[in-house]
């Protein structure tokens, strides 16, 4: 993809990668991601951020192409991830003069990463750095996504260079602005790359909204995904929404099973629940979707019920993997039903309510276990359980 100009002298570069299948070697990229730097050529020549390692000499060409034997002054940092830091031994190889730009975590995070660096300049909160007809205004967002985690605000051209905030999933496909593409694909990739992402952080990106709050915005330049231009307040609004883990009425249902007891379960509470009225169910078998998606789910529906048969006396392990997660990620303020089989001892309903104590969320019903098969009573029982879910989400009974 060339350079696309975002004003007369601030330049967009996005990398495409179709090639890799796990970001951070976990969250499946069936679409690809990109990795987007920025830069600005003015007095001074200023580039935003840099890109994943294997896409440095793409960059280099860039640069090269747009400002020939002309040298880059600045290395904005906002963010010292791989993803972003990437080529700066490349970068510093080619503009040996460059001075890099960060706050006072992002150089020992560097060296670590890269070794000692010639030039640095530290800035705080509200620094700004004279280009000539551009100034930037830097803020930082720790944990948004990691602690030294900062945004650039470009105050001449009203663009936020955000990084990973309001970043999203999949490779720019032609389109590069929000208002190119189609809102509802690039919805579920963006909230699937903050539940995954930055969603462990939510009072984190409540304090860096705090922070932005008032800015003039033209436009959002995260590095990863579109660029925001047209509907800014959107995107905004829905970072407010999943950041105080505000959901809509809708049940995920996820399970494990190995001899399809337990899916018979999930398919009883889900017929039930969609009789009642509850039209979003997303049912997952743990074994197929990826933890991703179910997490991108939990961001958006308020119930969660979740079935794991028994497993030498334990939970299933991709149940397990599923429980240890939602827990870690701290996702808070659902409504929360279990169900299980088992064919001697036990072990899936046993340990999910565990979790549900350890969670803490408020559990609708007692749970269903079924010994073997769906029986009439067990039938029953997860008739009650849908029931039970639905009065809260439809009454809040
Ligand atoms: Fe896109 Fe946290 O790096």
């Amino acid at each position: 993809m060339h350079p696309i100009p975002l004003t007369d002298d601030v330049y967009f570069l996005g990398m495409n990668d179709r090639r890799t299948a796990l970001f951070e070697n976990l969250w499946p990229l069936p679409y690809g991601v990109s990795y987007n730097a920025a830069l600005i050529v003015d007095h001074k020549v200023c580039l935003i951020d840099t890109v994943e390692r294997a896409f440095g000499g793409e960059l280099l060409n860039r640069l090269l192409a747009l400002l020939g034997d002309r040298p880059v002054d600045y290395l904005v940092v906002n963010h010292v991830e791989p993803d972003h830091s990437g080529s700066i031994r490349s970068l510093l190889d080619r503009y040996p003069g460059l001075t890099l730009v960060g706050n006072k975590k992002t150089f020992p995070m560097i060296e670590n990463f890269y070794g000692s660096l010639p030039n640095t300049r530290i800035i705080s909160d509200g620094d700004t750095l004279e280009l000539g007809r551009h100034r930037l205004v830097f803020q930082t967002i720790p944990m948004v996504h990691w602690p030294e985690s900062m945004v650039s605000y470009e105050v001449t051209e009203q663009i936020l260079f955000s990084n990973d905030a309001f970043g999203s999933f999949g490779a720019l496909d032609g389109g590069v602005f929000d208002d190119e593409v189609d809102p509802a694909f690039w919805e579920g990739e963006t909230l699937r790359y903050y539940a995954n992402i930055v969603g462990k952080y939510g009072p984190h990106t409540q304090r860096a909204l705090a922070k932005l709050n008032g800015l003039p915005l033209r436009m959002i330049v995260p590095s990863h995904g579109r660029i925001w231009r047209s509907r800014i307040p959107h995107i905004l609004e829905r970072y407010q929404k999943w950041s105080r883990y505000e959901t809509d009425p809708g049940v995920v249902i996820v399970f494990g099973t190995m001899y399809g007891h337990t899916e018979e379960i999930a398919d009883a509470i889900a017929r039930q629940l969609a009789v009642r009225g509850i039209q979003n169910i997303r049912i997952h078998d743990a074994s197929k979707s990826h933890l991703s998606y179910i997490l991108a789910d939990l961001f958006r529906f308020r119930g969660l019920i979740i079935g794991s048969c028994a497993y030498n006396n334990e939970l299933f392990p991709t149940i397990e993997a599923v429980v240890r997660e939602i827990e870690h990620k701290g996702i808070r303020d659902h409504l929360l039903g279990l169900f299980g089989s088992y064919s001697w001892n036990g072990g899936g309903v046993k340990n999910l309510e565990k979790f549900s104590t350890a969670i803490g969320w408020e559990q609708v019903h007692p749970p269903v276990e079924a010994k073997g098969a769906l029986s009439k009573e067990s039938h029953r029982d997860a008739v009650a359980l849908a029931n039970a879910m639905a009065d809260r989400l439809l009454y809040n009974e």
